[in-house]
């Protein structure tokens, strides 16, 4: 754990918010706005290396989402779908592995299809971790991973004795994932709306009122370098 002032955001994670209003304070479908915000997820996959970021996850389907109308669902799982065929050989060019965390079970054959494939088109990539959450909550991650860690149990792969921190994140999405140095969510909500509830535990958080449609790399590069000015206590009491 490193707490010295002008540290690096490792692994930001961004709770992308705001499209609907950024679409209907323009009198457009709420849509539009999610298709210009896939844009800006473009734009901010593209800066992150050059900011010191090598982790980031964004939160695009929460399993509270499902409440929307049946439009607005399709329409956004076939922004998913087009931002996976459109973007996977700039991002295979751009060293930019890309995955998924979330339960898969409930979504589009399809779309599940073309996410197995671009994880394995880019599993050699490691200039840029790009973690996509769809359909994920992190009480229902934490719900499977209790599931996971009773089956290891119940087959003896697991002793009771041997569950502690680490056995237990073993079983969750981001097993393979170091946990969120910073936390970034947009449109000026102040929650964290189930958002890496077990990995987060000691993340700082920024709040922007920017709609996420508007969200830029020199906005993002602003809030890194006011990150690297924080120190991170992590519970601890600094000596001076
Ligand atoms: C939140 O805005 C956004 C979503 C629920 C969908 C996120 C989807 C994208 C950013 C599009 C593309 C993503 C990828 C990964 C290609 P909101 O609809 O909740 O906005 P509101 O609070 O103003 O209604």
């Amino acid at each position: 754990m490193d707490d010295a002032p002008g540290r690096c955001v490792d692994h930001l994670a961004i709770i992308m918010d705001g499209n609907g209003r950024w679409a209907t304070n323009r009198g457009l479908p709420r849509l539009v706005g999610h298709r210009r915000g896939a844009e800006v997820v473009r734009t901010i996959v593209m800066a992150a290396p050059r900011l010191g970021v090598k982790w980031l996850t964004l939160y695009a389907f929460s399993t509270e989402n499902w409440n929307r109308s049946t439009k607005e669902i399709l329409g956004i799982m076939a922004i998913f779908a087009r931002y996976i065929e459109r973007e996977a050989d700039r991002l295979a060019m751009n060293g930019v592995r890309m995955r998924f965390i979330g339960d898969r079970d409930a979504l589009e054959p399809k779309l599940q299809k073309l996410m197995d494939g671009i994880e394995a088109r880019t599993a050699h990539c490691s200039l840029l971790n790009l973690t996509v959450a769809i359909n994920y909550g992190g009480r229902d991650e934490i719900t499977r991973a209790v599931k996971m860690l009773t089956q290891k149990l119940a087959c003896g792969a697991l002793s009771a004795d041997q569950i502690n921190q680490e056995s237990f994140a073993a079983c969750l999405d981001t097993q393979d994932l170091p946990d969120p140095d910073l936390v970034i969510r947009t449109s000026g909500e102040f929650r964290t709306s189930n958002f890496l509830a077990w990995q987060a535990a000691y993340a700082e958080y920024e709040f922007t009122p920017t709609l996420w449609p508007d969200f830029t790399a020199d906005e993002l590069e602003v809030i890194i370098s006011r990150f690297g000015n924080r120190i991170r206590r992590f519970g601890r009491v600094l000596a001076g």
